[in-house]
């Protein structure tokens, strides 16, 4: 265990430190708070067993300032000291340490307190792994979802696919957004329009303006159908919500709550912005170069000014960063997950199977393994050579 050992007085430490080494652990000294402090923001230590009284920053404040302070895992907190009245006792536990031992410390008391501190780490890192393994079966679960909606309908699924990307994206560069939101505006992203599923074929293709009235009505039920789909998930219903809102509108036209400006949650807001956007580039395949035009057009309307900025800013850096991306075949066999797709894949009588800049997964590879299977394709397909996931252009 890496243990900071803190003290002003050199002879306590080299007494501990002797005795630390000797049980196994790493030990690094300071000789006060400040130069504690200023050390654990830049290396790794799991327990800081340190002097109260101290110069320039003393244990308590040290301490405090550990327990205030952002840092991946746990730092168990042992604080040695001369003061052994009753209200020091309470006061040094109440600024968040862990343990309190009075000096002159006995050695074998002082072993069995670091033991407890080192059942309590390893608790602590247990419960870590377990909520890692749960965030990961959760992204699992929403892409399988992303994936059904895939074999359902490929535009579809690829338009949710790339929406969850963008969006997560949009949410990383916005400064207004907590980093404990990114996985939801993902999912969020990822799961939209999944409400649409059952919808014909015929209403998903048109333009709203397009659409028979009861097409429309139909058409316009799909952010509340997909909450419904998505709230019977517990662990789903803050993308639920946001599934209901990604067709509000900034000017209150929107729907299904006609809902305005800062009353659409800023999350639906941003998934709402990407799907818009994902929309002009694949359903509607505006030039690249009208984009920023048909941008500016929706601001203030569909689309509040500042989220027109984000969507301009990614869409010139995806333009630049295409530029720079260069290709490579490969064979179909020898295709993974995650590969983009610089060229689209079309049967030998040129219907396409899957288009430019899709990223590929699981069901995609394996579809195309059996057209190889029946013939109907080359056996080699182009990808682009980084498959960069920050690289808006390749999801595009
Ligand atoms: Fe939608």
């Amino acid at each position: 265990m890496n243990i900071l050992l803190v003290d002003d007085d050199p002879v306590t430490r080299k007494v501990m430190g002797i005795n630390l080494k000797k049980w196994g652990h790493t030990v690094i000294e300071a000789d006060n708070g400040q130069t504690a402090w200023d050390h654990i923001q830049a290396n790794p230590v799991q327990m800081v067993i340190t002097d109260w009284m101290m110069p320039i920053m003393d244990g308590i404040a040290l301490c405090q300032n550990i327990r205030n302070g952002r840092f991946a895992h746990y730092i168990y907190l042992i604080v040695v000291s001369a003061l052994d009245s009753k209200p020091d006792v309470v006061h040094g536990l109440q600024a968040g340490i862990d343990d309190y031992l009075i000096k002159p410390v006995d050695m074998d008391m002082l072993k069995a307190r670091i033991a407890i501190g080192n059942r309590i780490i390893g608790l602590e890192q247990n419960l870590v792994g377990q909520f890692d393994t749960i965030q990961k079966n959760y992204f699992q679960t929403i892409r399988m979802i992303a994936q059904l909606i895939e074999v359902f309908d490929e535009e579809l699924g690829g338009h949710c696919r790339r929406v969850g990307r963008m969006a997560l994206k949009m949410a990383k560069r916005h400064n207004n957004i907590d980093k404990s939101d990114w996985p939801i505006v993902e999912a969020a992203g990822l799961l939209h329009d999944i409400g649409l599923i059952g919808l014909p074929k015929k209403i998903l293709v048109k333009h709203e303006t397009e659409m028979t009235g009861d097409e429309k009505h139909l058409y316009r039920t799909h952010p509340v159908q997909g909450e419904i789909i998505l709230k019977k998930m517990e662990f789903l219903l803050p993308v639920s919500r946001l599934v209901r809102h990604h067709h509000e509108q900034i000017n209150g036209k929107g729907y299904p709550d006609g809902l305005q400006g800062d009353d659409i949650p800023l999350l639906a807001r941003i998934i709402s912005a990407c799907s818009i956007y994902d929309s002009l580039v694949h359903k509607w395949k505006i030039p690249s170069e009208d984009m920023p035009e048909r941008l500016r057009l929706m601001a203030g309307y569909r689309i509040e000014h500042a989220l027109i900025e984000h969507l301009l800013a990614m869409h010139k850096e995806s333009i630049e960063s295409e530029k720079n991306t260069s290709f490579q075949q490969v064979k179909v066999e020898n295709l993974r997950e995650g590969m983009i797709l610089a060229k689209s894949i079309r049967r030998n009588n040129g219907a396409l199977i899957i288009p430019r800049k899709t990223e590929l997964n699981g069901f995609t590879i394996e579809k195309l393994r059996r057209f190889i299977q029946i013939a109907s394709i080359q056996d080699q397909v182009f990808i682009y050579k980084s498959a960069n996931e920050d690289n808006m252009t390749q999801s595009l």
